[in-house]
């Protein structure tokens, strides 16, 4: 699976304003690079894989997302939340281009966090948002998987979203 769209079974039609980013998993199959660095964490370019994903959910509209992360994930939470010393550094030098990278992951959306105590597996980080979308419909976007901005997939699936109801999933 690669996107998901998921309404409340019981939600009249409203729009998506919610995402929610599982990023609790153990990341076994990038061992040794995961072991101390998240999955989602990984560089491409000169950004975190996650970043992409959650400028993908801001892209199309969601500015509420809600990362599922677990105990040894605290790197996702800081990425997301302001550098003081960093930028007080950048401030100085009057850098102001690697001061707004530096600030921009905050500014993308409201971010929150949740733990998975346990990875229990996709479908139970799902299930820990459960609380924090209540009965709204939200989208799904995996932490880890990055999808061509040109493709404006997510903003696509919303669109169908809204046309006909009901769940819609992207596979790949
Ligand atoms: P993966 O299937 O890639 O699993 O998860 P994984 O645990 O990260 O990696 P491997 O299989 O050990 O190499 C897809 C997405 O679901 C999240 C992952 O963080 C990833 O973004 N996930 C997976 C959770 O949030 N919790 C889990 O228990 C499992």
């Amino acid at each position: 699976m690669s996107r998901m769209i998921a309404p409340h079974p019981s939600a009249p039609a409203r729009t998506v304003r919610k995402a929610v980013v599982p990023a609790a998993g153990l990341g076994t199959r990038f061992l040794p690079a995961t072991k101390a660095t998240p999955k989602e964490m990984l560089p491409v370019v000169d950004k975190p894989a996650i970043q992409y994903v959650v400028e993908e959910a801001a892209a199309a509209g969601l500015d509420d997302v809600l990362m599922v992360t677990g105990r040894h994930k605290r790197a996702i939470e800081d990425h997301f939340d302001h550098a003081l010393e960093l930028e007080q550094a950048l401030t100085a030098k009057g850098d102001t281009v690697r001061l707004d990278a530096v600030r921009d992951p905050a500014r993308l959306a409201s971010i929150h966090h949740i733990r998975q105590g346990d990875p229990l597996g996709l479908g139970h980080a799902v299930l820990c948002a459960r609380r924090h979308v209540g009965d709204q419909p939200f989208a799904v976007l995996l932490g880890d998987d990055l999808i061509d901005p040109r493709e404006t997939l997510l903003s696509r699936m919303l669109d169908i979203r809204d046309r006909r109801l009901g769940s819609v999933v992207a596979l790949m």
